[in-house]
């Protein structure tokens, strides 16, 4: 029998039944994941989905109501210690130091992982570097813009060498260039051998970095997969957009005979389909408007996500 890579190797994170219950809330509600080594896999969900629950968890600072978490083949419960040298981790609220400067950050870091001077030295140099921090190296944490301090936090959880990386929405609140970078950055990681386990709200990130994504939502996992492949497998490869009352649509779609995923946001209506150029044809027969605005582009991962969570159907209806 033939395996796939990822079947063979250890996984780097495999999860089973996880729960986590705050009072009466469920924020985790039975999460089986296996993260392959040496992937980079995004886990994106709506708002209080319970993806940074999730991140705590394998952490180690948030404790499972039920359920199992072994990293690096170890459990969780038994080998916290262990398993946080070997990992990094940013979280989604900036741990730093506020009146130390990103390189007295760096060492305090490092020497809270026992590093030897010399080796904390190089590291130090090599992070300012990867991170492009050189130019804000003596500036207290405190007056950094968002942007530097997202970056900091970043090369803090890299100070160990960890051979898993765990960031919560590493690039909210970045700059277009720095969100770039940082992917780079990301890949580089990746290439080297490290398994990179990220949460992010951007859709377009997750499409273009993450080798395979999971959908949590109401601290299920209800998707997963290759962004390509999720993408074939939810829906049509043809998406158009234009805007429309729902009466307008419903005349602008009567008589259809292939087969359209239908989603609105507001007056905003967004049409999944296999080949557009038959269905703008119909919808421009049938308009009255003929100066009719409609995009045409490849679905993508945000359609996926919004068809799946069904978020967008409780904007403005
Ligand atoms: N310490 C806590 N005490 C009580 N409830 C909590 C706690 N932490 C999280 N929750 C609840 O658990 C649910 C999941 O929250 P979580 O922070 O994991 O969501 P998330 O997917 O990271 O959302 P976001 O995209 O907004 O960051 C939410 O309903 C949240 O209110
Ligand atoms: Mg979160």
């Amino acid at each position: 029998m033939h395996l796939a890579n990822d079947q063979l190797a250890e996984p780097v994170i495999a999860i089973r039944g996880l729960y986590k219950r705050f009072g009466d809330r469920v924020a985790v509600d039975g999460i089986d994941l296996t993260v392959p080594k040496g992937i980079c896999y995004g886990l994106l969900g709506p708002n209080g989905a319970g993806k940074t629950t999730t991140l705590r968890m394998i952490y180690g600072v948030t404790f499972p109501t039920s359920g199992r978490i072994e990293v690096f083949g170890l459990d969780i419960a038994q080998h916290r210690r262990s398993i946080r040298n070997r990992l990094g981790v940013t979280l989604q609220d900036n741990s730093l130091i506020e009146p130390l400067t990103p390189e007295e950050n760096l060492r305090v870091f490092a020497r809270y992982h026992l590093m030897d001077e010399a080796d904390i030295n190089q590291r130090v140099d090599e992070l300012i570097e990867f991170l492009e921090l050189s130019s804000h190296r003596d500036v207290p944490v405190r007056d950094l813009s968002g942007g530097f301090q997202r970056r900091l936090a970043i090369a803090l959880s890299l100070v160990n060498r960890p051979e898993l990386i765990v960031l919560d929405e590493p690039t909210t609140g970045l700059d277009p260039a720095v969100r770039l970078a940082l992917w780079s950055r990301v890949r580089a990681l990746r290439n080297e051998g490290a398994t990179v386990l990220l949460t992010t709200h951007y859709m377009d990130e997750a499409e273009r970095l993450c080798d395979r994504v999971g959908i949590i939502t109401d601290g299920k996992l209800i998707a997963e997969g290759a962004p390509r492949t999720l993408i074939a497998e939810t829906l049509a490869q043809d998406t158009i957009e234009l805007d429309c009352s729902p009466q307008e649509e419903a005349r602008l779609l009567d008589g259809l005979s292939m087969r359209v995923h239908r989603l609105r946001a507001g007056e905003r209506l967004m049409l999944h389909v296999d080949h557009s150029v038959a269905l703008i044809d119909h919808i421009r027969s049938r308009s009255t408007d003929d100066e009719l605005h409609i995009i045409a582009r490849p679905t993508t991962l945000e359609d996926v996500f919004l068809a799946l969570t069904g978020t967008s159907l409780e904007l403005g209806e």
